[in-house]
């Protein structure tokens, strides 16, 4: 009698976790059902980070010179005038960090779940785009203030301010039937009945610094973009460290793939810093810069900072962005 009580405490409290979201109303309830679920590195140092603290910490720069005349306070509501405002043409502005990035400042380290929670923070962005005839593809994107890339024979490589990373669930007639895990200039595809899930929830294991995402726990291989290195040289980290639910924290949006156009689902959600083309941290610091280090100057220890959600094919034919290589969506999980 007491355990049969205590069970059905336990599951009304699992079914209660299950549908808690922030989402507004207007958001398919499927992309919310089927969100991925992410699991941070144990290790990890550089956690999820708010929007708007980005642009707190940073200054629009061109070529290394501060853009004048650039909107004050800069916020989510204002941030694509960097578009048009000459020399700053979007494409060429860098949200340049105020402090010297190693000095460690507090706010490059972004925030750390509690109860699966980025408190007080918004550091994911759900986008959704209904192509009709029941295909719906939601981009799940999460932000980080700062990416750590990793060591390889001594030397650190690939850290950058700002890293923009992401999901993308496909759904067909509201199930789902695919999901894409970014991995730094590409990722991978894998069927939705493949994955390993929690509640139902496609288990995302986001790598120690880079963010990269993969479906299964361990230590992944990849390559650097246009370095050829060995195999096992160059490796991700993931495992089953603090969740972060990204729904608990989000920016929901929907997209209109004929006119580019973001809506918000909600009017006190910001959008227009969606239609922002330039990049979320430091351009890539000369060899000039002391700060700079490279390795057989091949590859760099400090690299340029990301795009944002509209640089990452919203509009997608497949579940993998169009780069030109082959789409492999995999029916079996591996490394
Ligand atoms: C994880 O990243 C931190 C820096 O962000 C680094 O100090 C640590 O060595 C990394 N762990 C592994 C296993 O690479
Ligand atoms: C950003 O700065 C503005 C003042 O310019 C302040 O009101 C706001 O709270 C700050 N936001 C964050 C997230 O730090
Ligand atoms: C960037 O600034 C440097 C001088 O600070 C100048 O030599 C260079 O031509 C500039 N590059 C562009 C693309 O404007
Ligand atoms: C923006 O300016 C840069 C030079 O700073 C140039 O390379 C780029 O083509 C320009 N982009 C657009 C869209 O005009
Ligand atoms: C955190 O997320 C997991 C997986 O969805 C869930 O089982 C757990 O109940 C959540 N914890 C809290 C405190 O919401
Ligand atoms: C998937 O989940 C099952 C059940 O929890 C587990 O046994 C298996 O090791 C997981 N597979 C991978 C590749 O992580
Ligand atoms: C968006 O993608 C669909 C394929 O799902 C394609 O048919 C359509 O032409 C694309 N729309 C635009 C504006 O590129
Ligand atoms: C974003 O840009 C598009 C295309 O240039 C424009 O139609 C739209 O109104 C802009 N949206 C916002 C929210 O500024």
């Amino acid at each position: 009698m007491r355990s049969f009580s205590s069970l059905s405490v336990i599951s009304l409290l699992g079914a209660a976790t299950n549908v808690i979201s922030q989402a507004p109303s207007g958001v398919p309830s499927f992309v919310t059902e089927y969100a991925p679920i992410n699991y941070l590195y144990s290790g990890e140092v550089y956690f999820p980070s708010d929007l708007q603290n980005q642009l707190n910490n940073t200054t629009p720069e061109v070529n290394f010179t501060a853009v004048q005349g650039v909107p004050s306070p800069l916020t989510l509501d204002n941030l694509d005038q960097l578009n048009n405002l000459p020399p700053a043409n979007g494409t060429n502005v860098y949200l340049t960090s105020n402090d010297n990035i190693e000095t460690n400042p507090a706010w490059l380290i972004g925030v750390a779940p509690t109860n699966n929670k980025t408190d007080g923070v918004t550091s994911a962005t759900i986008v959704v785009n209904d192509h009709g005839n029941g295909l719906v593809d939601a981009f799940y994107f999460y932000f980080y203030a700062f990416n750590y890339g990793g060591e390889y024979v001594g030397q650190i490589l690939g850290d950058h301010v700002g890293d923009w990373e992401h999901n993308m669930v496909r759904f067909e007639n509201g199930t789902p039937s695919a999901v894409w895990y970014s991995q730094h200039s590409n990722g991978e595809a894998f069927t939705y009945e493949a994955l390993n899930k929690t509640n139902g929830r496609p288990i995302n294991l986001v790598a120690n610094g880079t963010h990269a995402n993969y479906a299964i726990g361990g230590t992944h291989d990849h390559t650097i973009p246009d370095l050829n290195l060995p195999e096992g040289f160059v490796e991700d980290y993931t495992d089953f460290g603090a969740i972060w639910d990204p729904l608990l924290s989000a920016y929901y949006y929907s997209y209109n793939a004929n006119t580019q156009e973001f809506s918000a689902y909600d009017d006190s959600t910001p959008v227009n810093w969606l239609n922002f083309t330039g990049q979320w941290g430091d351009d890539q610091y000369p060899n000039s810069d002391p700060r700079q280090k490279s390795l057989l100057g091949l590859a760099y220890k400090y690299t340029g900072g990301p795009t944002g959600p509209e640089d990452k094919q919203l509009n997608r034919t497949n579940i993998c962005p169009d780069n030109g290589d082959a789409c492999i969506v995999r029916t079996m999980l591996g490394p």
